[in-house]
């Protein structure tokens, strides 16, 4: 379900990124098409770097692009942590969850991580549960980690090491 990202990707990806899909991430979504799509471009450099792996989250059934995962390690290859969105209408289908999976499994058997963390906005439940799915612990909230729309937002802070993954 996870397919690297391309920048032809970004005509179906641009009208799912809605207020709401943005509301509870750090990135306040894109000015226009051609920023977006100049976007991708410029992370497909960054993932032939090695500095960040972007992936198209595809719908299981029909194959099309319905959001964005990524992860993104530190120097050592040692820790990465997740982001990601999918567009509203298909939230609650338990793909995000399948998405989630899907980049741990990555990111422990392809990229040998250690350790994965997800940052997550204090409130943002559905995010909480599918990293909780997924075998993802609570290790504490971190106050005023980012501004969002001009306010300080706290974050949980969401791991899950190698050999519990491997259990
Ligand atoms: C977070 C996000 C990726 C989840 O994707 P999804 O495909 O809807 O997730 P799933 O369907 O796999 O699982 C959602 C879970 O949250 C639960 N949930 C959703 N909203 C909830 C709420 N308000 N209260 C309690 N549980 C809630 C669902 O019941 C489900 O859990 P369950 O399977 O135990 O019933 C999606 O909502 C999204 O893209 N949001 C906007 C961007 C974002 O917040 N990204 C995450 C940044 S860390």
């Amino acid at each position: 379900m996870l397919n690297p990202t391309h920048h032809s990707h970004a005509k179906e990806l641009y009208p799912l990124i809605t207020d709401k899909v943005t509301a509870t991430i750090q990135w306040d979504g894109p000015t226009s098409f051609e920023d977006f799509e100049e976007a991708l471009r410029v992370k497909e450099i960054a993932v032939r770097n090695k500095e960040i792996y972007q992936f198209t989250i595809m719908h299981p059934d029909f194959q099309q692009p319905i959001g964005s995962i990524s992860i993104r390690p530190d120097e050592s290859m040692f820790r990465a942590d997740i982001g990601l969105w999918i567009g509203e209408k298909y939230h609650g289908q338990g793909l995000g969850t399948k998405a989630i999976r899907a980049i741990t499994n990555f990111g422990f058997k392809e990229l040998k991580l250690s350790k994965i963390e997800g940052n997550i906005f204090v409130g943002n439940i559905a995010s909480r549960r599918i990293f909780e799915k997924c075998g993802y612990q609570l290790e504490g909230t971190i106050r005023h980690k980012v501004i969002k729309r001009g306010k300080p937002v706290d974050e949980w802070l969401f791991g899950i090491l190698l050999e519990e993954w491997n259990e």
